[in-house]
């Protein structure tokens, strides 16, 4: 039987009639991938209408991660969100997160299906996910993410479906889906290999839930990253140097252990550079989205297998992948974000773990999230659930951001999102402070001589002087005299020069 028999089938504007005035609707997508299109943007021209008529509305927005230009950005520029969770990076969605007229729950990733599932974010009214093929035995095969979407199918009271032609039908071959049952009747997770499978092909929905279908032909609008800048390359070569170190010591294993990396530039280099060092042997990867850069290293024989939620990667990568499913369906697997990013998992394959901070404080406290400790850039992701439980964890940033008027290593964060108990590599373009064994002045002292720049050291090491003694020394007088001077003058050191700094 044909999808359109079995469900009706649905222009965008019909199927979110339903759709009510603060209503929880759970979307697909993690990152862009797989993210529901049509319906968020029918949803936002519906809050435009009724905003027009003076009438209210605004929804209770959950996804997988971030969704930008499918799903954030459209509806907050209708203003039509209340509520978000548990994970953003739009910058319309985030001006309004920081003005407080959207409540936001920045949250651990693989945390967030247990919660809908426990019931704690409340009733789950709509779900809206994007499906390659759904059978009329209630079979959902997903697209290009998997994301939450399995538990969201499952809980939501209704269930709006995008069909998608764009996608290969073939990602079902990647995909393996598995819920775990709710505690305390849970099993162990028999992933011993980035590429073990232990699920089904496709999620399952109650088909009496389904409101209907829509048809889609349209791509994940995933933008392509900038080129690596020389300062990501630096940082990249000194992750690089000591993972070479540690592999000839003999703490990382000859065959090598999974990577994790985290997104953006800096992680582009990284990945780029371990890429093509002829010293690291071909790797694999447990990580939480498959970017461009990795397509290549697959190609090349350099990454032998990646386990993911999503297919993170330009339309034209994906053609790519598309059009050479033989090739990359047997060395991809596509997994539920409570799996991908799995706390036990990541500690028991021995994933070495590289995110990206904002600022890194003398300690090794990472704060990764909220500027000043007040605005929030993006949210945590998944980089606490592999952080905390990974062999190696890593952190890097550029030592200074904005031109030299702000430093990346201060004296205290004023947020803390992964400390400095899981924290135990930092890397800066000015090198690398390896923090494992060390105290905590001797973790000041290497963090401030390896990885802040050189125009702020004397301030942090003054700083050390000047402090109270405990185990820790911290004066509270002055911990966050840099971030109240960039508030103030729009520099952490108002009188330094910066026309040297580089
Ligand atoms: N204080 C204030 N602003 C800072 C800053 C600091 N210490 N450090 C950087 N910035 C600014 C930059 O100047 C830039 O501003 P702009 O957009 O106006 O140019 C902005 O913050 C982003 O910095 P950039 O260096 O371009 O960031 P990025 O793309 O490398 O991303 C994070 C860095 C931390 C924002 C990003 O990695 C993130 O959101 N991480 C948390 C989630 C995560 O780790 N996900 C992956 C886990 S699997």
């Amino acid at each position: 039987m044909s999808i359109v028999k079995a469900f009706p089938k649905l222009s965008p504007e019909e199927a979110v009639v339903e759709i009510f005035n603060g209503a929880t609707v759970a979307f697909s997508g993690f990152t862009n991938s797989g993210a529901a299109k049509a319906v968020p943007r029918a949803i936002a021209a519906k809050a435009h209408a009724l905003h027009g008529r003076g009438e209210p509305f605004k929804i209770r927005v959950l996804t997988g991660a971030s969704s930008g230009e499918s799903i954030d950005e459209p509806l907050a520029e209708a203003e039509a969100m209340s509520y978000r969770a548990p994970y953003q990076s739009g910058p319309k969605l985030r001006g309004q997160i920081n003005r407080q007229e959207v409540e936001y729950v920045d949250m651990h990733l693989s945390h967030l299906p247990q919660t809908v599932l426990a019931g704690f974010q409340g009733k789950l009214d709509f779900a809206v996910v994007e499906a390659t093929e759904v059978t009329p035995d209630g079979r959902v095969y997903l697209t290009s993410s998997i994301g939450a979407s399995p538990t969201y199918l499952r809980v939501a009271d209704r269930v709006i479906l995008e069909v998608n032609r764009y996608h290969s039908r073939r990602l079902r071959e990647m995909s393996d889906i598995l819920l775990l049952p709710p505690v305390p009747h849970r099993t162990p997770i028999r992933l011993n290999d980035p590429l073990t499978k232990i699920g089904y092909p496709y999620a399952i929905v109650d088909p009496k839930k389904v409101i209907g279908i829509i048809e889609t032909d349209e791509p994940d609008r995933v933008p392509s990253f900038a080129a690596v800048d020389a300062r990501s390359e630096r940082i990249a070569q000194h992750v690089l140097d000591f993972l070479l170190r540690e592999m000839h010591k003999g703490r990382i294993p000859a065959e090598f252990l999974p990577l994790q990396a985290g997104v953006g530039n800096v992680a582009n280099g990284v990945m780029a550079a371990l890429g093509s060092s002829p010293e690291i042997p071909p790797f694999s990867m447990y990580t939480e989205v498959y970017q461009d850069s990795l397509v290549g290293l697959m190609e090349q024989g350099k990454l032998l297998g990646a386990s993911t939620t999503s297919l993170t990667v330009t339309p034209e990568v994906l053609m790519q992948i598309y059009d050479n499913m033989d090739f990359f369906v047997p060395r991809i697997v596509l997994r539920p974000q409570e799996l991908s990013n799995h706390p036990g998992a990541v500690r028991r394959l021995g994933v070495i773990s590289m995110n990206t901070a904002l600022e890194v404080d003398i300690y090794g406290n990472v704060n990764s999230s909220h500027v000043y400790g007040m605005d929030i850039m993006n949210g945590i992701g998944g980089s606490g659930e592999f952080t905390r439980n990974s062999y190696l964890s890593i952190f890097m940033c550029p030592s200074i951001a904005k031109g030299g008027k702000i430093s990346a290593v201060v004296p205290m964060c004023p947020h803390i999102d992964n400390n400095e108990h899981s924290v135990q590599i930092i890397a800066t373009d000015q090198g690398l402070a390896d923090l494992r064994g060390l105290g905590p002045m001797q973790r000041a002292q290497t963090i401030i001589e390896n990885c802040a720049h050189p125009a702020y050291r004397d301030y942090l090491h003054r700083y050390v002087e000047r402090a109270r003694v405990g185990h820790i020394r911290h004066d509270l007088r002055t911990a966050f005299e840099l971030h109240r001077n960039l508030l103030k003058h729009g520099a952490m050191l108002p009188d330094l020069d910066l026309s040297g700094v580089a």
